[in-house]
């Protein structure tokens, strides 16, 4: 039987953007033989506004059967002022929480065509091919004990940085995995020299490393020069493992390298089920964006590139992965441009419609 992919479009440009991927689905299936066992959902605002609830029980069951979910944004201001317990975000977390998703892989690619837009100069960005590998379960956003107490007469806020060895252990496989599929090379960034939660990362990282992983190359960074490092010469990283917090952080420091939240794809990766695929969540990382909703602006790439990851870590077609993330390359290359991706005197945007075009007649020519 096909695979099976679950499709939340959630709120705002979520559904703009999705709109242009089911296209690509659907060109896959019809052209390459890739049929998927496609069903679609509602997340976020979306689902609040039909069922009271940012995550419907059936929906969250749903999640849990499929291969993969791919999901575009939630949230909104029409949803700012509603409880902390049904905010769209909300959906969001109880997806990553009950599927286990402790592997949050961040890519930072740099398309040539896309290498004048970074923030840093061409030469240090052109060729950037580096995934950031962060542990998103555990450490100090979950830590007990938390809160904010009266000590004295003042009060004091409280996180608790906590890891376990096996949290630590898991996300590890999970980064030594995936540099086997690239570059072979994991750098692991911690705190060791101040922090106890950092001396345990480092000791089970190079254990793992040891027993099962020895033939990847192995590197220690402590997290503050490894934020120097990567927008000095990110280059030298293939794969970079970290925690919670620093990989919040490192990833957001990483996306900024490559340009516009437009183009940036990730995938959050749980424990391999009986048939050997991970439960998989894959979104872009951008929002959804209400100040251009409803206007035809939005850039579909950076979901278009989420499905290309879920080709390769969920569906074992790392071929046909490449075949869209090419195409996407060459539609760069060709000038092709949402408006995200130009400054104001660079010509005139294609809409999001007009860009799944363009990938749409690249993936033809491929
Ligand atoms: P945002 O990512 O939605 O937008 C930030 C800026 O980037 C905006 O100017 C937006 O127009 C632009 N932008 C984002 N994606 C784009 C795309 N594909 N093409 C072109 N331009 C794009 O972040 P913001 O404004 O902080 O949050 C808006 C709403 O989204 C909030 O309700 C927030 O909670 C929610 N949000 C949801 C996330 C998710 O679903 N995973 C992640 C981040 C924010
Ligand atoms: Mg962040």
């Amino acid at each position: 039987s096909n695979p099976s992919l679950l499709i939340l479009p959630g709120d705002g440009i979520g559904p703009e953007v999705m709109a242009q991927v089911k296209r690509i689905i659907d060109w896959f299936g019809a052209n390459r033989d890739l049929g998927f066992d496609v069903s679609e959902d509602l997340v976020g605002g979306a689902a609040y506004d039909k069922h009271g609830t940012p995550l419907h029980d059936d929906t969250m069951a749903k999640a849990l059967e499929v291969d993969a979910v791919l999901l575009g944004a939630v949230g909104g201001p029409k949803y700012d002022d509603l409880d902390f317990s049904v905010k769209p975000e909300r959906g969001l977390l109880r997806l990553r929480k009950e599927m286990d998703l402790f592997s949050n892989l961040r890519p930072a690619q740099c398309f040539d065509a896309l290498a004048d837009f970074s923030s840093l100069k061409k030469d240090i960005v052109a060729g950037l091919d580096i995934m950031i590998v962060r542990e998103l379960t555990s450490g100090v956003y979950f830590g007990e004990p938390r809160g904010i107490i009266e000590e004295g007469n003042e009060r004091v806020g409280i996180n608790t940085q906590r890891y376990t060895e096996s949290e630590i252990a898991r996300v590890a496989r999970s980064a030594f995995e995936l540099a086997r599929r690239r570059g072979n090379k994991v750098c692991s960034m911690e705190k060791a020299n101040v922090m106890e939660s950092g001396i345990l990362w480092r000791d089970v990282v190079m254990e793992i490393h040891q027993a099962e992983y020895a033939d990847v190359e192995l590197s220690h960074m402590y997290a503050d020069n490894g934020a120097m490092q990567l927008v000095r010469a990110p280059k030298q990283f293939d794969v970079i493992l970290t925690d919670n917090l620093f990989g919040d952080i490192l990833s957001d420091c990483a996306a900024m390298l490559t340009g516009s939240l437009g183009m940036l794809p990730s995938a959050s990766l749980g424990a391999p089920a009986a048939n050997g695929r991970p439960k998989a969540l894959y979104e872009p990382v951008h929002g959804s964006a209400p100040d251009i909703t409803g206007q035809g602006k939005a850039n579909p790439i950076a979901c278009t590139l989420s499905f290309a990851m879920a080709l390769r870590y969920s569906f074992d077609q790392g071929d046909e992965a490449t075949r869209l993330e090419q195409a996407v390359e060459k539609v760069l290359a060709d000038g092709v441009r949402t408006a995200d991706l130009m400054g104001p005197e660079d010509g005139t945007p294609v809409s999001t419609t007009g860009m799944g075009d363009a990938i749409l007649a690249a993936l033809d020519a491929s």
